[in-house]
């Protein structure tokens, strides 16, 4: 049986047990409470030129098989601070394109002596098939509409600076509000495990068929609410968070145009003033500038957008110390 991850947590990796971060509804609360107490550690380190020991020796594939800007730079920007050598392969120049199969590619991979992967894949469930396969750290960046862990863990972060209360920072009773795309986000779906873990009421809004009343009944244990009145969902939250509209996994139309989109559910100045004077406006990037919001806003007061991107590294670093950790535990049991 596993330590319980309260025992002996002076150091919040003796209350981290995985060597794997592949989604977050197989996590605790208190494991990701764990994350944010390993990344205030890192965070103030993040002035200084100095690179940490924690992963010296090591070597991170950062495996981005879809685009990325801040998740991608963020894990080597992580991993590169916390000590090791990185080595980030492109799908269009990897011998993928020659027809090798993801498990083969991993597999070299490890034989050349890697010591942790960084995956981003189309498929859901590419990270967890990795995984199973390979004896090293496998940490999802991003798989198809399924789970994108770090991108929760870092929004949850943010929302602990801003509005966390008492000693743990904790959201408890806090309202975020979700805007857009729901259906075929990954960030969405990894938000709704993490913040319902930290006792966060979620409103999920936008066009019906984007936000179907059926994700209420999918998740009744998140407690979350389906919202078709955007103006009460704005008004209650602390904080909305919005997405952008993933053509990419679309099949069909879910909308008359973008236009239409922009003009019912866009965040522009009349629906900013719904928000309480204290709320702030998240998004995960990348923005559609006019699209779900007005550029004034995404750069205005309100905005956390940047400082989502920031935390976007101790959060990882957090990550990659905490896996490697837990890995090299399960290679030197203790005696
Ligand atoms: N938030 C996010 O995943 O952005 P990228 O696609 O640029 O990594």
């Amino acid at each position: 049986m596993q330590p319980s991850p309260k025992d002996n947590a002076s150091k919040p990796e003796d209350a981290w047990h995985s060597k794997n971060l592949t989604g977050i509804e197989h996590i605790s609360a208190e494991e990701i409470t764990t994350v944010f107490r390993q990344a205030d550690i890192f965070k103030p380190s993040l002035g200084s030129r100095e690179k940490l020991a924690s992963l010296h020796g090591h070597t991170v594939v950062n495996l981005f098989l879809e685009p990325s800007t801040r998740t991608r730079t963020a894990f080597e920007v992580s991993a590169k601070r916390l000590g090791a050598d990185v080595i980030s392969l492109d799908s269009d120049a990897s011998s993928l394109v020659k027809g090798e199969t993801l498990r083969d590619t991993a597999m070299n991979v490890r034989a050349l002596n890697a010591d942790m992967i960084i995956i981003r894949h189309k498929a859901a469930g590419a990270a967890r098939y990795l995984a199973d396969k390979l004896d090293i750290p496998i940490v999802n960046a991003g798989d198809g509409a399924h789970a994108h862990p770090t991108q929760a863990l870092l929004d949850a972060y943010t929302l602990r600076e801003h509005f966390g209360s008492g000693p743990e920072r904790s959201l408890k009773g806090r309202k975020v509000t979700i805007l857009g795309d729901i259906l075929f986000s990954r960030v969405a779906r990894s938000n709704i495990h993490c913040l319902s873990k930290l006792g966060v009421q979620i409103t999920l809004a936008g066009p019906t068929t984007l936000v179907p009343d059926v994700l209420e009944k999918a998740y009744a244990a998140e407690g979350v609410h389906v919202a078709h009145e955007t103006e009460k969902a704005l008004r209650e939250a602390d904080a909305v968070m919005l997405l952008r509209i993933q053509h990419e996994r679309q099949t069909t139309t879910h909308f008359p145009s973008l236009g239409e989109y922009t003009k019912v559910f866009g965040l522009n100045r009349e629906r900013e003033s719904w928000l309480k004077p204290g709320a702030i406006v998240m998004h995960p990037g990348p923005i559609n500038r006019g699209v779900e919001v007005e550029s004034e806003i995404a750069d205005g007061a309100r905005s956390a957008i940047l400082q989502q991107v920031r935390n976007g590294i101790a959060v990882r670093m957090a990550v990659l110390h905490l896996c490697a950790a837990a890995w090299r535990r399960q290679l030197k049991p203790a005696v």
